[in-house]
């Protein structure tokens, strides 16, 4: 029996997470949302009204609220967790499909675009491990994950000129950095904690309308994450993802040298 805290699991990667992980009723899979009332009815209209889900709601850039999910979580389970997993992320409609030099044009909104990322992305996770970690350091699973992606490895972004997703990119290469920083003070009391990048996975955030210069910007990435990798044949599915992404948590050990790294779905660095 296994318990986990999973943040941004109204949709996408997150909700898969919940559905694979609660499938065995010996878990409990604790789930923030931004949105309770939303979410409760989604999972109703997929069927996925398990005993052993609780959603609550946190938007992970609220302090008191996400303190109010782990005292609720340390309510249930008698201040014990075995795992989190910090999946919530956000790319902004403005800087998605444009290049850092476009953005750069109108500073303020780039500033605001930037910060807001850093907010989600890197300072709602340093706060959620934060928060839930005095339950981990008592439970038995001892390992903590954010979700990052390859789009911040500064190798491939240079080699294949990627152009999309700064501020995203930027704040997520921030992530690694933070957890590996938090690995640095709590490797020795026994938590693993790693970041890892799902893949390439389709969760509808591609298929809405582009103008033809986002179009193109898209392209570009696609043609360079062909030249990366050959093989690479689009985007995989949440339940591909998850189902590697969970069987790389479940491998990883800081015996192995995994704590604080930042590795793919294929738990190295091929990122597609
Ligand atoms: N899909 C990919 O190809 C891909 C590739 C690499 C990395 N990733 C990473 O994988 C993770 C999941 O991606 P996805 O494709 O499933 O994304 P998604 O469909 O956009 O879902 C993102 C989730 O994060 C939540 N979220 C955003 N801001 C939040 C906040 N301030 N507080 C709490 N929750 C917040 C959203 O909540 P709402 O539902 O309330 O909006 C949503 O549930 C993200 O970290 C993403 O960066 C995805």
């Amino acid at each position: 029996m296994s318990t986990y805290v999973i943040s941004g699991v109204a949709r996408g990667i997150g909700f898969e997470f919940v559905r694979q992980l609660s499938a065995n009723p010996a878990n409990t899979v604790f789930g923030l949302v931004r949105d309770k009332g939303a979410a409760d009815k989604k999972y109703q209209a997929e069927g996925l009204s398990r005993k052993n889900i609780h959603i609550l709601q946190a938007d992970v850039t609220d302090y008191d609220a996400l303190k109010a999910t782990s005292e609720y979580v340390s309510g249930v389970t008698g201040g014990k967790l075995d795992y989190i997993i910090a999946n919530h992320g956000a790319v902004s409609d403005l800087s998605a499909f444009d290049n850092l030099s476009n953005l750069a044009k109108d500073p303020v909104s780039l500033e605001q675009d930037l910060m807001e990322s850093i907010k989600i992305n890197v300072l709602g996770t340093i706060s959620m491990f934060n928060l839930f970690m005095p339950l981990v350091l008592k439970g038995n699973g001892k390992k903590a994950i954010a979700i990052s992606t390859g789009m911040a490895d500064v190798d491939l972004v240079a080699k294949y000129d990627v152009q999309v997703s700064p501020t995203y990119a930027i704040s997520k290469a921030a992530l690694n950095m933070a957890v590996a920083k938090l690995s640095a003070v709590l490797r020795e009391q026994g938590i693993l904690l790693m970041t890892i990048s799902p893949g390439f996975v389709d969760t509808g955030n591609y298929n809405r309308s582009l103008t033809p210069e986002q179009q193109k910007s898209v392209e570009g990435m696609v043609k360079g994450f062909a030249r990366y990798a050959p093989h690479f044949k689009g985007a995989i599915t949440p339940e591909e993802s998850v189902r590697l992404t969970l069987s790389v948590l479940e491998r990883s050990s800081i015996e192995a040298g995994d704590a604080g790294s930042w590795v793919s779905h294929y738990g190295n660095k091929q990122w597609l």
